[in-house]
């Protein structure tokens, strides 16, 4: 019989679970356990070798389990299957993404260092780069959407701290924009400023895009980060983060990981196995139905403009760097709507069937004012330049029947007086 590789959604119920070890149950249970009891005192000692970097790995040796704040069954399950989308070498999961972003811009960057990322960004991964790097002496550097990759190479150098680079971070699709940032171009960037004593790694937020739409590492990334809180937790009911990439980086980011004590819970790490069972299916209907809402508020006569992958134009830069690095427009779609921050709110409280709230990701659809609400603590002059305005709208769409989307926006948009 040939050899037949599985994909990732027909592993999500199994990879890396092993009935027998827990009386036969289908499914993983709950490792609700603070400690694990080790056979000998060998064995512990071994373990902690490991778990505290003192030795490298012997060729197959695995990291028995310690003590949950740095293993759990559950946490470990999760990330075995993590991997499989993005077709990396470990991952790492934690109580949120900004733990999750945090962690790693801890483990990476020292005071000195400079920190080249790109706008926009998420608020809360904006505010931890602007308000609290700089305390602990690293410089930031923050490039646009529209400038140039010799733009970028020329501003880098220009700060006087291009010896000093030592991370570049791309949210791309960024938040709340949808803008695009080419990752291949960005990570032969970083190579061109790495010696052979210091690689400049190149680290992407995937959220938007989930692990289905886009696969950082296959163009020269060296992390992904996601807020596994959106579309990996699916349900908008739980908080949780993940960062994968090669095994020395995630090792790294493991032992801080374990003394900043910002690891999952069990629980939280069950309930998002069970979301991953319904990735795919959530994540292919939820931009099906997305498809369908962006061409209605496309025509629509109080909206200024639609910013949705599915609706960029053939030709432009941002079309060619989705043909390259997105296999579909996802789910999130942010408009402008005419007139200004009195019509947008008239629209956000008229709708019956969306929910007027922040996050994404979810199975039920979210509208929310990023000027006011997740970016209200970006820089006003960064506000303007990455066309955050008070009419902009982002929406988050879900798993509900598209004619009822459409409906709901319809009649919400009647309300808006201009
Ligand atoms: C793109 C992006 N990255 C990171 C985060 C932070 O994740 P969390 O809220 O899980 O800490 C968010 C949250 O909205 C986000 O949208």
């Amino acid at each position: 019989m040939e050899s037949h590789k599985f994909n990732p959604e027909s592993l999500m119920m199994t990879h890396g679970y092993k009935p027998e070890l827990s009386e036969g149950a289908i499914k993983c249970p709950i490792f609700q356990t603070s400690t694990f009891v080790f056979k000998t005192a060998e064995e512990g000692k071994a373990f902690f070798e490991i778990a505290y970097g003192l030795r490298e790995k012997e060729p197959k040796e695995e990291l028995g389990l310690i003590y949950s704040r740095i293993n759990n069954p559950n946490l470990e399950i999760l990330e075995n299957r993590l991997c499989l989308w993005d077709k990396a070498d470990d991952c790492a999961v934690f109580e949120s993404g900004m733990s999750a972003i945090s962690t790693v811009l801890l483990e990476f960057l020292k005071p000195g260092d400079l920190l080249v990322y790109t706008n926009p960004l998420y608020g809360g991964t904006d505010h931890f780069i602007n308000h609290f790097l700089p305390k602990i002496g690293v410089h930031t550097l923050g490039i646009q959407p529209n400038q140039s990759i010799s733009e970028i190479k020329s501003l880098i150098e220009a700060s006087g701290k291009s010896e000093n680079l030592a991370m570049i971070f791309l949210e791309t699709p960024g938040n709340p924009t949808n803008d695009l940032v080419d990752i291949e171009a960005i990570a032969n960037l970083a190579k061109h400023f790495s010696t052979e004593d210091k690689k400049v790694l190149t680290a992407v937020d995937n959220t938007y895009m989930g692990p289905l739409w886009q696969h950082p590492l296959e163009f020269g990334a060296d992390l992904i980060l996601y807020s596994a809180t959106k579309y990996i937790g699916g349900h908008s009911d739980l908080i949780a983060g993940a960062v994968l990439g090669n095994q020395e980086l995630i090792s790294r980011v493991k032992v801080l990981r374990t003394f900043l004590g910002n690891m999952i819970s069990p629980n939280t790490a069950w309930l998002l196995l069970r979301s991953l069972e319904t990735l795919k299916v959530r994540m292919t209907q939820q931009t099906l139905n997305a498809q369908e809402v962006a061409v209605f508020l496309n025509s629509h006569s109080k909206i200024e403009s639609v910013n949705y992958l599915g609706l960029l134009d053939e030709g432009s830069e941002q079309y060619k760097i989705y043909k390259k690095q997105c296999s579909s427009p996802g789910a999130m779609i942010t408009l402008s709507i005419k007139g200004g921050e009195k019509q947008a709110f008239q629209f956000l409280n008229n709708l019956k069937l969306m929910k007027l709230a922040v996050s994404l990701g979810g199975t039920e659809s979210l509208v929310q004012h990023p000027k006011t609400m997740t970016h209200a603590g970006v820089d006003p002059e960064q506000q303007k330049r990455m066309n955050l305005t008070d009419k902009t709208v982002r929406l988050s769409i879900g798993v509900e029947d598209a004619k009822d989307l459409i409906w709901d926006l319809n009649q919400a948009l009647e309300s808006v007086e201009l």
